[in-house]
This record gives C-alpha cells, sequence and structure tokens, in this order.
C-alpha cells in the first residue's frame, strides 16, 4: 500500500501542470496574452467562424485550419498579427486592420493562440542555400496539385492556400516557410516533406526545401 502511494504521488508529479510547464509552450515571440484579452477575442472571433470554423478547424477551399497544432507552433505573434491586419490580398482573407484596429487584432490573436497545444518549434532563419531551376522543378512535381501552379491556392482550385502570393510571402519568414514544409500541418492534406520524417509524402532534403522556398520568392506576384 505504501509502495502504491508513492507510486501515485510519482505519476502525479509528472502529470500535474506546473506553473513553470504552462511557459514552456511558448517561444518568445508567441506571447499567450491574458485571459481578459481571450475572452474579448473569443467574442470578436464569431466574424471568423464562416470560414475557419468554431474552434479553427477550418474548411478547405473556404478557410485554412488556424487551430492546426504545428501552425500555431511554428507561427509568431507577428505573423499572426500580420495576417489578420492585411489579410491576404488577392483571396477571401480580407485586411481585419480597418474593422478591428490593433488592440481588437491582438485580442483575437490571443484567443486563436489559446489553442496552441505543442511546444514553440524554433525556427533556422539562416540565407536560403539552393537553386531557383530546382525549386520551380520540384515545385511543378510535388507542390501545384495542391497550391496551384501559380501558387494561387483556392482560386486555381486547389485544396492548398496561395503560397506563391505576394501577399503570402511579405508575411512568412523563410525560417517559418521551412518549418511548415518539413512538418506539414497535421490534420489537413499538407502531409511532412522532411526525408527524415516517416510518413512524408515526398522526401525532400533541407537543400530541396530551400530550392522551393527561393523559386516561390522569386516568381511570388
Ligand atoms: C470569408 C472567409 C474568411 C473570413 C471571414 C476570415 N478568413 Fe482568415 N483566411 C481565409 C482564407 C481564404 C485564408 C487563406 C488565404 C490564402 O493565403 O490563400 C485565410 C487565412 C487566415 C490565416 C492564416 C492561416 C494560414 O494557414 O495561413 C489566419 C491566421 C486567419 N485567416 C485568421 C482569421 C481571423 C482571426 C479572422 C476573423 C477576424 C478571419 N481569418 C476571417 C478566409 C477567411
Ligand atoms: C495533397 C495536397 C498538398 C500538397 C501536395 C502540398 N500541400 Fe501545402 N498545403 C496543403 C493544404 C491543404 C494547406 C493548408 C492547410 C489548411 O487548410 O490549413 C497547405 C499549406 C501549406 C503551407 C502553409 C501556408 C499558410 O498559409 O500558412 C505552405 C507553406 C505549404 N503548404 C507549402 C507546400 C509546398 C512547398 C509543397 C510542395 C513541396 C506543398 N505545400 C505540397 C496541401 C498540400
Amino acid at each position: 500500500m505504501k509502495m502504491f502511494a508513492r507510486t501515485l504521488a510519482l505519476v502525479a508529479m509528472f502529470l500535474l501542470p506546473s506553473a513553470a510547464g504552462a511557459d514552456d509552450l511558448h517561444r518568445d515571440d508567441q506571447s499567450p496574452g491574458d485571459a481578459e484579452q481571450i475572452a474579448r477575442g473569443k467574442a470578436s472571433y464569431a466574424m471568423c467562424v464562416g470560414c475557419h470554423g468554431p474552434e479553427g478547424e477550418g474548411q478547405i477551399g473556404v478557410g485554412p485550419r488556424i487551430n492546426s497544432a504545428n501552425y500555431l507552433a511554428t507561427a509568431s505573434n507577428e505573423l499572426l498579427q500580420r495576417t489578420v491586419t492585411e489579410g491576404r490580398v488577392g483571396t477571401n482573407m480580407i485586411a481585419w486592420g480597418p474593422i478591428l484596429q490593433d488592440s481588437g487584432i491582438a485580442d483575437v490573436v490571443a484567443f486563436v493562440r489559446s489553442w496552441q497545444s505543442t511546444p514553440g518549434i524554433e525556427l533556422n532563419e539562416a540565407p536560403l542555400t539552393g537553386d531557383i531551376a530546382t525549386g520551380d522543378k520540384l515545385y511543378g512535381d510535388i507542390c501545384a496539385t495542391c497550391h496551384g501552379r501559380n501558387g494561387a491556392g483556392y482560386s486555381e482550385l486547389g485544396s492548398g492556400t496561395g503560397v506563391g502570393r505576394a501577399a503570402f510571402l511579405s508575411q512568412a519568414t523563410d525560417g517559418f516557410l521551412r518549418a511548415i514544409i518539413k512538418n506539414g500541418k497535421d490534420n489537413t492534406p499538407m502531409r511532412p516533406f522532411d526525408e527524415n520524417s516517416p510518413v512524408a509524402v515526398a522526401n525532400l532534403t533541407d537543400e530541396e526545401i530551400d530550392s522551393i522556398i527561393m523559386y516561390l520568392r522569386k516568381s511570388a506576384w
């Protein structure tokens, strides 16, 4: 019995969330916001539900999944803020800046951030090393079926978002793009492409992934 109690105490130690544990979830640039902000953001999120779903689950062809664990672990608050403020010009994601103002945007970002369930992924922002011609070929062979040959996304009848659009590429850093292409977006058709991933669709090396990013940046429109 004594032994049992001790085991129980040990198990509890590992299972119960500690205050320090909660902070381990967020990278420095993923500040979670306070309870009041999150509550206000939840109210504003009513305007987003039609496209992104009540819990951020998204609808293919209408709005991407924004509660995806990998997405939130990879995106910085700045990326979320700029995406919501500026929108994605040329898509149905309008600029919400004029409607929500800076404080309203910060609130809705805090609400979206509150869905994060896995620890922030460190981003590699080192300069890209690859070549554009290789990226062009790989993009055409692998990515175009879902993102459109021009990277226009939904408007080219793609299931994926407009990754070739200047609006998106000006918001996303190379580190963000590298991590999403490597790890994918869980619970969406965007699978991991990392050569070391056992569930990757196509195994791409770091240099091949860099080549695709160089091609996207070069041909952004
Ligand atoms: C009319 C539909 C619509 C509404 C309403 C809408 N969005 Fe979007 N949203 C989209 C589409 C479409 C995209 C992807 C566009 C692209 O890049 O191809 C998007 C992209 C995003 C992204 C980036 C996700 C990713 O994977 O790149 C975030 C974050 C986001 N929206 C948040 C919001 C928030 C917060 C609101 C409410 C204030 C909102 N959206 C309202 C359609 C919508
Ligand atoms: C089987 C279809 C499919 C293939 C193949 C695919 N993607 Fe995706 N990708 C998606 C979908 C769908 C999403 C958006 C998921 C969602 O709805 O949240 C996405 C999202 C992304 C994002 C995040 C965009 C954002 O708005 O945040 C990037 C970057 C991306 N894909 C790049 C690529 C690249 C590069 C390739 C080729 C190596 C590729 N994808 C291949 C379907 C695909």
